[in-house]
């Protein structure tokens, strides 16, 4: 439905142009929703905006449904209110002295679409974002929540063949926003419009989407469904930005079909294969809440000593349903994430199991993991980007 293609977007500034998407693909399925995640400058609204004809790129090429509206290399460029597209911002951009109906049916009048069937589609809509009753309302005396899914409403309402999300939630209440978001949710499966949606926000978008673009710097670092993005990144950066991650640089000793054995200052590992990484493996990858104590896991220990980690819990979080320890091993803290129904006490001696089977190798862009180097040698093959921590 969409295809972006080796996008590129400069902008002019005093100096040298400031490149701010360097060379960015890729396609969206029909009725997917599809987001682009990344820290604050990454690059994301540069890329809605050139998606939506409100930036014009440097190079490239973009597909709607099969049409281009971008050529770099021709020149073609379709604007704004000819692609078919729809989009909701930030700021929720609803004409004050308008009815909450009026805003809604404003995409419908463009259309000249005819009274009563008018009155029906935006009924219907209305209905679907709760709004059934504030139709007359004017559109300012609404909550932000409400505003918000007015904008939704006058987006869905367009029919577009793309709808394009600028963080439209970050201007609401948190309880407001993880409401919005199950809403979201819904009205996009049922709806079924193609769908771009962009946040820094990664519990946002692991729980909205179908697919993730991971950004950093202008670039697409990967590329996947929620679930692998979390337990299988193959990037450190990933690794980090979706979830909470402990790493710790790592070399392989001996691989095999099934596990592969690795390095590192911790001791050693087995690891699950990570195919898509083979021999490139520089980083070794658990997540807090598969941690286990091994005192609780009777299969924990197999005497080998691979896997384990001893410490000393040396903080603890409480947050309801979770607790987190942070436990202080010989070359650093690690964070376990544990249910709250067994309680450690501070100071406490503890013994770690991390299962082999949550233990993922990664490939590393950006610098050392929170674990301490690895003993005596190159982790990770010297290449560019590589930097080591000391
Ligand atoms: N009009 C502009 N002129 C010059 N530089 C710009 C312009 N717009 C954006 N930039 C720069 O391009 C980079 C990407 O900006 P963009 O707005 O796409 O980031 P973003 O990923 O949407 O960030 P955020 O999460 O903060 O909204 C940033 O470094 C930004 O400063
Ligand atoms: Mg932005």
């Amino acid at each position: 439905m969409l295809d972006v293609r080796n996008l590129r977007v400069e902008y002019r500034t005093a100096g040298a142009p400031y490149v701010a998407v360097h060379d960015e693909s890729f396609a969206v399925r029909a009725g997917e929703f599809f987001t682009l995640l990344g820290p604050s400058g990454c690059g994301k609204t540069t890329t809605l905006r050139s998606v939506a004809g409100l930036e014009t790129p440097t190079a490239g090429r973009i597909e709607i449904d099969g049409v281009p509206v971008f050529d770099g290399a021709t020149g073609r460029a379709v604007p704004t209110h000819a692609r078919e597209i729809a989009m909701v911002f930030q700021s929720y951009a609803i004409w004050p002295h308008m009815t909450v109906f009026e805003n809604v049916a404003f995409p419908l009048r463009v259309k000249r679409l005819p009274g009563a069937a008018l009155r029906r589609q935006v009924d219907e809509v209305l209905q679907m974002v709760g709004l059934g009753d504030f139709a007359e309302r004017p559109a300012t005396m609404l909550s932000g929540g409400q505003q918000q899914r007015v904008a939704l409403a006058r987006a869905i309402v367009k029919d577009a063949k793309v709808l394009l999300l600028d963080e439209p939630l970050s201007n609401l209440d948190a309880k407001l926003r993880e409401q919005m978001r199950r809403e979201l949710r819904r009205l996009q499966k049922h709806v079924g419009t193609t769908s771009i949606y962009v946040t820094h926000d990664q519990d946002e978008a692991l729980s909205l989407s179908d697919r993730i673009a991971v950004m950093r710097g202008g670039r697409i670092v990967e590329l996947g469904r929620p679930l692998d993005l979390y337990l299988r990144p193959r990037h450190t950066f990933t690794a980090r930005f979706v979830g909470q991650a402990e790493l710790a640089p790592c070399k392989v000793v001996q691989a095999g079909a099934d596990a592969v054995l690795v390095e590192t200052k911790l001791g050693r590992f087995r690891a699950r294969v990570n195919a898509d990484i083979g021999a490139r493996a520089n980083h070794l990858m658990v997540r807090p809440e598969h941690v286990v104590f091994a005192d609780a896991d009777a299969d924990a220990d197999d005497g080998t000593g691979e896997n384990m980690l001893e410490g000393q819990i040396a903080n603890i979080l409480f947050s309801g349903k979770l607790v987190e320890y942070e436990v202080q091993t010989g070359q650093g803290v690690v964070s376990v994430c544990a249910a709250s129904n067994v309680l450690r006490t501070l100071g406490e001696a503890v013994r770690l199991h991390l299962p082999p089977e949550h233990c993922v190798l990664l490939t590393d862009g950006e610098g050392g993991g929170s674990l301490g180097d690895i003993p005596g040698g190159d982790a990770a093959p010297a290449g560019p980007g590589n930097r080591r921590t000391a």
